[in-house]
This record gives structure tokens, sequence and C-alpha cells, in this order.
């Protein structure tokens, strides 16, 4: 039996192996799929056993997405050009087993997005996304494929976000729009954005408040345009998306885009596109 695992740390909210092992026992697939609670130092073993064919496959998630790069030997483009790997599959070369980065986090973020916010392409769009690791990159990635042109970066740790976008938008880098967390608030909503994406782990402990303050915004700048959409899905509302429903804007969790990579990763390691219905959407609901 082939055998795949999520690993990160935290791991206890990954809804991960429900979807998969779902979708394998709806496909007759002879595999398990666990989750695993990883230290760093074990990362590289991990990849040694994948590579040796003790495990077949691998999703990875906070914080590992970044820091597993080095022990991959090809990346896909969406890896490559995000700089973070959610999904380890292998290629067998020359006798050898290769193991391929990828990331289908950027597909499952696009496909996510509501169909009006998809369609714009016109003008001069802002994004503010809140974060700076792996996740972040590729929803920068993701969002400068639909449009998005400006990006706004809050970030705990400044000088991470600066290194961020120099690294994967060095064209677009512009040190005035990286603010650090809770302290330029005001600058930064003045990006007037379109979407504001959580792409940090604030939220997956469901007594973590956010201490952006978004109420006083909501008459001057926000227009009703703004999405925001937190990248967590379990529990199903932060304080995040709780925040934002209260100013009237919409408000998205990040439940269709997991289910969107789990469905790309699904098929690079099975070779089959697994369904997405509502007894799929519903499984997830708690
Ligand atoms: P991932 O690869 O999944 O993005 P990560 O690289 O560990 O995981 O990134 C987690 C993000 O959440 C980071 O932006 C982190 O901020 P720092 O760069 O300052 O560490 C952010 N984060 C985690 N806990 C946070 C907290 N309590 N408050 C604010 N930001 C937090």
């Amino acid at each position: 039996m082939k055998k795949y695992l999520v690993i990160g740390n935290p791991i206890e909210h990954s809804l991960s192996p429900i979807l998969h092992n779902y979708w394998i026992k709806k496909n007759n697939i002879d595999a398990i799929y666990e989750k695993k609670l990883l230290e760093e130092k074990e990362l590289e073993i991990l990849c040694k056993e994948v590579r040796e064919g003790k495990i077949e496959g691998l999703n990875v998630t906070v914080p590992f997405k970044e820091k597993i790069i080095k022990y991959m030997d090809i990346l896909s483009e969406d890896a490559s050009s995000s700089k973070a790997v959610n999904t380890v599959y292998k290629l067998s070369r020359g006798g050898e087993n290769k193991l391929i980065g990828d990331n289908t986090d950027i597909y499952g973020f696009k496909k996510s997005l509501p169909i009006v916010f998809r369609t714009t392409g016109h003008g001069s769009c802002g994004a503010i996304i809140l974060g700076a690791g792996g996740a972040s990159r590729a929803i920068i990635i993701a969002l400068g494929h639909l449009g998005i042109d400006t990006f706004a970066i809050i970030n705990r740790t400044k000088d991470k976000a600066k290194k961020l976008m120099q690294e994967i938008n060095p064209e677009k880098y512009d040190p005035d729009l990286i603010y650090s967390w809770c302290k330029d608030e005001d600058r930064m909503f003045n990006t007037k954005p379109r979407i504001i994406v959580n792409c940090t782990s604030l939220g997956l402990k469901k007594d973590d408040k956010i201490s952006l303050d978004f109420s006083k915004y909501k008459k001057n700048i926000f227009n009703k345009d703004i999405i925001f959409y937190d990248l967590i899905y379990n529990p199903a509302e932060t304080n995040f998306l709780k925040k934002a429903k209260e100013t009237g804007q919409e408000a998205i969790n990040g439940k269709m885009m997991f289910i969107y990579q789990a469905q790309q990763s699904f098929k690079k390691w099975h070779n089959v596109l697994p369904d997405v219905n509502q007894e799929v959407i519903d499984l997830l609901d708690d």
C-alpha cells in the first residue's frame, strides 16, 4: 500500500487526510494518507524516505514550504517562481528517483476566487498580503497572474517581507509598501486594495485574535469590492474574517483553495483528477 503524508508544525488542524482518503477510496486506489507532526531537523531524513520509496509523496504546510526546497531535485515552474513547495512527488530518471517540488496552492487559490475578480483586468489593482512565509509567496504569484500589480505586505518581521518581495518580484519591489505588523497599518490601507489575504498562521487557533482594526476604514477607504480572504479553512471563520464581515465586506475562507490544491496534488500522485462536488465540500464541515 502506497503511503502519503502531510507534514507541518502544527499539523493537528489539517483536514488533508480526510479529503485524500475519501478520494483514494472513491477511486479504488491502494494507498493511505496520514498527517505527521515534524521538527525541522527531521525534514532531510523524511525526503530521503520519499526518494527510497518508503513514502510515495508529501504535502507540505507551515512552516516547511520554503525549508524543504533544498532537498528537492527539480522544482516545477510554480514552485520555482514562488520559492515555495506544497507538494512533493517522484519521477524515475535513469533508474533513480528524483524528487519534484511543486506548488499547487497557486492553482488552488486562482480557481477558488470569485469570477468577478478573475475577470477584472483594467487599471492598477492592489492587494494587501498579511504574512511573508511560503504561503504568501504563492498568493503573490497567483495574484500577479490575475492582474494585481501593487502589493503591500505586512509582516511581524519586516525584513522577511522585504526579502520576499526582492526575491519573487524585484521589479515591483517598493520598500514603502512593506509594513511592520500593527505599526504602519494606516499607511498600508492607503493602497486601496481590491483584496486582503491573510497568509499568516494567526487564526489557526480558535482564540487567535488579529490585531488589525478594519472598522475605522469602513466609510473612508474600503469600497464594497474588497475581498477579505483567509487561507485558513479550519476554523471556518477566523477572527480576521469575522472582522471583515462586521465591516460588510466579502469574506472567503481557504476551504475551496484547499480542495483545489488537494485535487491537483492528487492528480500528480495518482494520475486521476478526483471530483470536486458538494459531497466533497460537505465532507470538510465540522
Ligand atoms: P508558511 O510557509 O505556511 O507560509 P511560515 O513560513 O512559517 O509558514 O510563515 C508563517 C507566517 O505567519 C509568517 O509571515 C509569520 O510571521 P514572521 O515572518 O514574523 O514569523 C506569520 N505569523 C505566525 N505567527 C504569527 C503571529 N502570532 N502574529 C503575526 N504573524 C504571525
